[in-house]
């Protein structure tokens, strides 16, 4: 069956196709038009510019996903079975676009409809057997694991997942089933990140922009340690620096709860101490990823131990970055050899309309359904 699944909840505009058969589901088209060049400008998302180009890009984009999924208006209500929308979190103007377009799609092609927690859907990024058809990637060829076997994880989960608007621990014990194991007091790590980045001049958005200026210090510090003392490290620019440190925030605390205002207020009195800050930059980029990821790592360590889950999975715009991927992956290897860990294909992980796709189908097949008159957008839909 062909889910046709629609997100906007923040600054993408995004469509999608996949078929789903049993546990399985395929990517048949996945179109996101993101509006990064138009909000970089002001260092941030303004949510009113981001509904005004929701609603330009709205029909291009849904016409773009169907003509790549080979469908066209005519063929769809007849090919498609249902629509899926993110209904919530996120900045209200945004889901009305996606959400008013899902509906008037559903009355006009008598299909049914399905509205889908945004959260909910960067979890089931997790559960899209097969990324995309080989055919949208003509040129390069390069499909990254269309053979992953998603459709087996077994439950109960662990799952963390982090963006810009939510940092959260959640134990998933069934299919559409989330109990919220930990949370952050403040600041999403997402959040953290592009506020990190704005302190450190490093542009929007922030989480990429950091852990690119992280990357250009990590081989060189492992060679500035072999020669200087730890206290020492080399900057990208080569210059020798004293070691930053930065906390890692309710590491050691007994819940598993979050808080990354406090390391931000912490870089940023770090840098009005140093008149060289900027000669150093990578540095603190450096530190401040691995100190996000150290906690982040460290609770989910904890979870898994704590619920003895065979299954942990990462999600959200954060689980881009690779040395979180990597870390996450090492640590579960060594303190949690019995479980499976799962993570989303890096098209997956920001804003996209495949995973809202995704955890659509699951819910469509249990029967979940909306009808379009009752739908109305919910900026602060908490995952239940
Ligand atoms: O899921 P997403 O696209 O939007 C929200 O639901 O918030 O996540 C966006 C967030 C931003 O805060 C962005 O800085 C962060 O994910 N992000 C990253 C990376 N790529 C995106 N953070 C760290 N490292 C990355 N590579
Ligand atoms: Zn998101």
């Amino acid at each position: 069956m062909k889910i046709l699944a629609i997100e906007s909840s923040c600054d993408e505009t995004a469509v999608a196709v996949l078929e789903g058969s049993g546990d399985k589901l395929k990517v048949i088209s996945n179109v996101v038009a993101s509006q990064i060049a138009i909000h970089k400008k002001y260092g941030g998302v303004v949510p009113e510019v981001a509904a005004r180009e929701h609603v330009l890009n709205i029909i291009p984009v849904v016409n773009e996903a169907l003509l790549k999924a080979g469908l066209n208006a005519k063929t769809a209500p007849k090919k498609i079975s249902a629509i899926a929308v993110t209904a919530g979190p996120g900045l209200i103007t945004s889901l009305i676009v996606g959400v008013e377009s899902a509906k008037a799609l559903a009355y006009a092609w008598k299909l049914p409809l399905v509205a889908v927690n945004h959260i909910a859907g960067h979890i089931y990024a997790n559960f899209i057997s097969s990324p995309i058809s080989k055919s949208q990637f003509p040129i390069s060829k390069k499909i990254p694991n269309t053979k992953s076997q998603n459709n087996q994880i077994k439950f109960p989960a662990i799952i963390l997942t982090v963006s810009g608007g939510h940092n959260l621990l959640v134990l998933m014990t069934g299919h559409l089933k989330y109990k919220i194991i930990g949370d952050t007091r403040d600041d999403a790590a997402g959040e953290a990140f592009d506020k990190a980045a704005k302190l450190l001049g490093l542009g929007y958005p922030g989480g990429p922009a950091v852990a690119l200026a992280a990357s250009r210090v990590r081989g060189q510090a492992v060679e500035a340690a072999k020669v200087s003392s730890s206290k020492f490290q080399v900057s990208s620019d080569g210059v020798a620096s004293r070691r930053i440190i930065l906390p890692r925030p309710m590491i050691n605390s007994k819940d598993l709860d979050f808080s990354f205002s406090g390391l931000k207020t912490a870089l940023f009195y770090q840098l009005q101490k140093d008149k060289h800050w900027s000669k150093n930059r990578s540095s603190y980029a450096h530190e401040f990823q691995q100190a996000v990821v150290d906690t982040l790592v460290a609770k989910t360590i904890k979870a898994g131990k704590k619920y003895h889950a065979p299954t942990i999975i990462l999600a959200g715009g954060v689980s881009a970055n690779l040395v979180l991927r990597q870390s996450l992956k090492e640590a579960i290897k060594n303190q949690l050899p019995h479980a499976k860990f799962y993570l989303p294909e890096l098209v997956y992980t920001t804003d996209n309309a495949a995973m809202i796709g995704a955890a659509g189908y699951f819910k469509f097949r249990a029967g979940r359904t909306i009808t379009p008159a009752k739908l109305k957008v919910d900026p602060n839909w908490d995952l239940k």
